[in-house]
């Protein structure tokens, strides 16, 4: 028997004006995604924008329903988005930005883990990391340099 340790490293930026320009647009962008978040059940809006390799950039926001599970998140609706119309071209770059519209949110909102199931799938089969930048709706924001580095142990294609 032995214990195994599975260590990550995110980089914590206390603001977005610390991030590089290109990541503050991309933030920029996700926020304007979020204006078109469709989320009356849980008032929580979420805007994601992804950076492709042609310099394209897609936009997703949650879209939710009355039939709860039907909904889909904003990451998702961005990255099967990008996977659809762009599928040869790989993924960059993701910036997330959420929050309540019945509280502040000022804590970075990591992707749910069905969304890092779902951009994993990509980072596998472009064989290159995605990075992800995640923020409330201000303050501090997290990156992390792929998506693998937010799910370890991941299942995927190699086991089937
Ligand atoms: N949501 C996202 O869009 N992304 C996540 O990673 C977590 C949750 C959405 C789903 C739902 O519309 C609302 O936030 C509350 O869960």
């Amino acid at each position: 028997m032995k214990d195994i340790k599975i260590e990550s490293t995110l980089t914590v930026y206390d603001h977005i004006d610390e991030l590089p320009t290109d990541i503050i647009e991309l933030m920029d962008q996700a926020a304007i995604a979020r204006k078109n978040s469709y989320s009356p059940y849980s008032k929580f809006s979420v805007g994601a924008a992804i950076l492709l390799e042609n310099k394209q950039i897609v936009l997703g926001s949650n879209q939710e329903n009355a039939s709860y599970p039907s909904g889909l998140c904003a990451e998702r609706t961005a990255i099967f988005y990008a996977g659809s119309q762009y599928p040869e071209v790989k993924i960059l770059k993701m910036a997330i930005i959420a929050g309540s519209r019945i509280h502040q949110t000022i804590t970075p909102i990591p992707p749910c883990g069905s969304c890092r199931q779902a951009i994993a799938e990509y980072e596998v089969k472009q064989d290159a990391p995605i990075e992800i930048y995640f923020m409330g709706e201000t303050g501090k924001v997290v990156k992390s340099h792929s998506l693998a580095n937010l799910l370890p142990l991941v299942f995927d294609k190699s086991v089937l």
